[in-house]
C-alpha cells in the first residue's frame, strides 16, 4: 500500500457547540463542547485513515492546544509527527444553532513560524521511510510564512518522488499556480473564482478556468467543487462533472477535506481517475450527514459509492 503524508502548516484545535439561538449581549449558553483535531491536512488525513488507507500527518504544534492537539491525535490512533514551536496553536470554533440549524465558524489566525520551525517541518517529511507516494498540503498559511516556502515544498516533493496534492486559497494558491509542478488541485468555486478575478457563474466559465490550469501545465488534475452542485474534473483526458450525492445536511465542516482525502487515496490505490472522483464525492456526502466536525465514516461512504 502507498503512502500519503499530509502536511499542515496551520492546524487548529476545532471546538464545536450548540445554542439555541445566537443573539447580541446577552450570556449564550452552549451545550458541552466536542473537541476534535482539525486544519486541511489534518482533517485529510482523517479522512484517509477512516477509509483504512495509510497515512501520516505533520503538523508544526505549540502551547496548550498544540499539547491538546497531539493528545487528539494520538487517541484516534493517527500516525501524526509533530514539529515543536515555540508559538500557540490555535482554536477553531464553530456553533450550530438549533432553532434555525444554521451554522457559525469562527476562524482565528494562528502563530507564525521561525525560519528554523520551517525547514523542520520540511526534515520531517524528508526523513519519512519509506518516502510517501504522496504529500497533500492543505489549509492556510500561517501569517507571517512567506509565499516562496511554497517553493521549498515543491522541490523537496520532486526530490522525494512524491506527488504533490494542493489545497490552497489566496495568495498562497495564486503562487503555486504560477510555480506549477502541482499534480493535483482542489479549489472550491470561490477559490477558482479569486484566482481568475472572475466570478465563474455559467459552467462554460467554470470549465474553462478549470482546463486553462491543465493547459497552462501547472497542474495535472483540477477537482472543482461545487458544493450542492458537486464537482467538475478536469485534466489531460478531459472534463468530467460530477453531481453531488443526496443526503441530509448537518454540517458542511471538513467537505472539501474529504474530497481531497478520499481522491487520493483511491488514485493511491490505482484507480481510474473518474472513481477516484466519485469515491471523493461520496466522502464528501458522508461527512455532510455528521454534526459538527465529524469526518465520513468508512460504511456511510462504501454505501454512498456502490449506490452511484
Ligand atoms: N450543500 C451541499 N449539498 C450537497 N453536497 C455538498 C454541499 N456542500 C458541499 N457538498 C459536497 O462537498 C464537496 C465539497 O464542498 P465545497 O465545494 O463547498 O468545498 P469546500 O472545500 O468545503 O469549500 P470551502 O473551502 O470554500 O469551504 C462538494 O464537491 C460536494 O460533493
Ligand atoms: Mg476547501
Amino acid at each position: 500500500m502507498s503512502r500519503i503524508a499530509t502536511l499542515t502548516l496551520n492546524p487548529a484545535m476545532d471546538v464545536s457547540t450548540d445554542i439555541a439561538r445566537l443573539a447580541p449581549t446577552s450570556k449564550l449558553r452552549c451545550t458541552l463542547p466536542r473537541y476534535e483535531p482539525g486544519g486541511g491536512g489534518i482533517n485529510v488525513a482523517r479522512v484517509i485513515r477512516n477509509l483504512g488507507g495509510d497515512t501520516v500527518a505533520i503538523y508544526p504544534a505549540g502551547g496548550p492546544f498544540g499539547a491538546m492537539l497531539q493528545r487528539a491525535l494520538e487517541e484516534l490512533g493517527l500516525p501524526e509527527l509533530r514539529v515543536p514551536i515555540a508559538g500557540d496553536t490555535r482554536e477553531s470554533f464553530t456553533v450550530d444553532e438549533g432553532e434555525t440549524g444554521l451554522q457559525y465558524r469562527f476562524v482565528l489566525p494562528g502563530p507564525t513560524l521561525t525560519p528554523d520551525e520551517r525547514q523542520a517541518c520540511l526534515e520531517a517529511i524528508a526523513a519519512l521511510v519509506p518516502p510517501p507516494d504522496y504529500l497533500v498540503v492543505s489549509g492556510s498559511f500561517p501569517t507571517g510564512v512567506a509565499l516562496d516556502f511554497h517553493d521549498e515544498i515543491v522541490a523537496l516533493a520532486q526530490r522525494i518522488g512524491a506527488r504533490l496534492i494542493l489545497d490552497y486559497s489566496g495568495d498562497a494558491l495564486r503562487h503555486a499556480v504560477e510555480r506549477g509542478g502541482i499534480h493535483l488541485l482542489k479549489p472550491s468555486l470561490s477559490e477558482l473564482s479569486g484566482l481568475t478575478g472572475r466570478v465563474l457563474e455559467s459552467q462554460v466559465e467554470q470549465e474553462a478556468a478549470a482546463r486553462g490550469l491543465v493547459e497552462q501545465g501547472a497542474v495535472e488534475i483540477v477537482v472543482l467543487s461545487l458544493g450542492a452542485e458537486g464537482a467538475l474534473l478536469a485534466s489531460r483526458e478531459g472534463l468530467e462533472r460530477f453531481p453531488a450525492f443526496e443526503v441530509p445536511l448537518r454540517s458542511a465542516v471538513g467537505a472539501g477535506d474529504s474530497v481531497v482525502g478520499a481522491t487520493v487515496l483511491a488514485l493511491s490505490r490505482g484507480w481510474s481517475l473518474h472513481d477516484a472522483v466519485r469515491y471523493g464525492m461520496a466522502a464528501a456526502a458522508a461527512t455532510l450527514m455528521l454534526p459538527g466536525t465529524g469526518l465520513c465514516r468508512a460504511e456511510d461512504v462504501e454505501r454512498l459509492f456502490r449506490k452511484g
